[in-house]
């Protein structure tokens, strides 16, 4: 079965440590500097691992991120991706060490934070398991996520406007759909957080578990949504997801297309087949 090839250090954060006592089943993946990647099952997992500067965003973290959530959503066997953290912070925000001398030709010419949305193209779901801070560049990285899961003692918010700047990374827009305008409007303004209870009860995150049990309840999540056909939770996600871009009516027909398209696959066949002979699917992503 899988062997853990994914040792102990000390930079390990305490969560990684969490997740490698967890389970004993873990596969690590890739050489990264900042972050941990680790296959458990059909679930890849992503663990943020810049402790010294709680996991502040920078260029070199972002582009670890992509690389390993990209090669999670090119790997056959795995149906379902999670991000996280430390018990201290998800994500501190953009890196503002590494920001705060840019220029605005600088900005501009680069692109600055556009391939942060990577995450946004991903077919596969992507659960943000968020402990600690998540502030900034943390809560649009966890609001790029399908789901967010937090622990109670998780804090949310838009610091920017403390710093001279606003939201670059879809802060207020796509807060403004998770929480409706004046409480967008009003973090955005003043800077506040959002504990976890006032992130759960404002619909910015599905639900908050005690801190020790976060990343196994995220993994919990994504194991059953791996467990589906593939092919359907991918049909899914993009009919959810419309809803951002499509009126009503244009999102209503697009889920019926999709809906409808379920029915030339062997997936529908199998999973209805096996519902009237009172057995389990066996999914072929197909
Ligand atoms: N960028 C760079 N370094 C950061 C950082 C960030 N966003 N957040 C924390 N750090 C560093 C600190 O500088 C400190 O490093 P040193 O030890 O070298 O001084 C280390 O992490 C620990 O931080 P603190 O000592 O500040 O820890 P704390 O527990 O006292 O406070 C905190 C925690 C409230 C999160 C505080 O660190 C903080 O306010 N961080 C900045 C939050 C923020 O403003 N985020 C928005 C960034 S801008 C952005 O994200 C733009 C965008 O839309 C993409």
């Amino acid at each position: 079965m899988f062997k853990s090839v994914f040792r102990s250090t000390n930079s390990l954060s305490t969560i990684a440590r969490q997740q490698f006592q967890l389970n004993g089943y873990c596969t690590s993946t890739g050489g990264f500097q900042y972050i941990l990647s680790e296959k458990k099952g059909k679930v890849g997992i992503v663990t943020l691992n810049r402790p010294k500067a709680l996991n502040a965003l920078s260029d070199g973290l972002i582009g670890e991120i992509n690389t390993a959530v990209r090669q999670f959503q090119d790997d056959k066997d795995v149906g379902s991706i999670v991000i996280t953290g430390s018990e201290k912070a998800f994500a501190a925000g953009a890196d503002i060490k590494e920001m705060a001398p840019k220029t605005l030709s600088e900005a501009y010419n680069t692109n600055m934070l556009a391939q942060w949305h990577d995450l946004t193209k991903m077919s596969k779901p992507i659960i943000a398991a968020v402990n600690g801070y998540a502030l900034g560049g943390g809560c649009e990285l966890a609001m790029m996520c399908d789901i967010i899961i937090a622990g109670e003692k998780a804090v949310f918010g838009q610091p920017e406007i403390k710093l001279g700047t606003i939201p670059g990374c879809g802060g207020t827009q796509r807060l403004i759909r998770a929480i409706g305008k004046s409480k967008a409007m009003e973090l955005v303004l003043t800077g506040n957080n959002l504990t976890a209870v006032e992130a759960e009860k404002a619909g910015l995150v599905s639900r908050v578990v005690p801190v020790e049990e976060l990343l196994p309840e995220a993994i919990k999540t994504a194991e059953k949504i791996a467990s589906y056909s593939q092919l359907t939770v991918a049909m899914a996600k993009e009919a959810v997801n419309a809803s951002y871009e499509l009126t009503l009516a244009e999102g209503i027909r697009f889920e019926r297309r999709l809906f409808h398209a379920t029915f030339g696959t062997h997936d529908q066949k199998e999973g209805m087949s096996a519902f009237v002979e009172k057995r389990n699917p066996t999914w072929h992503n197909q």
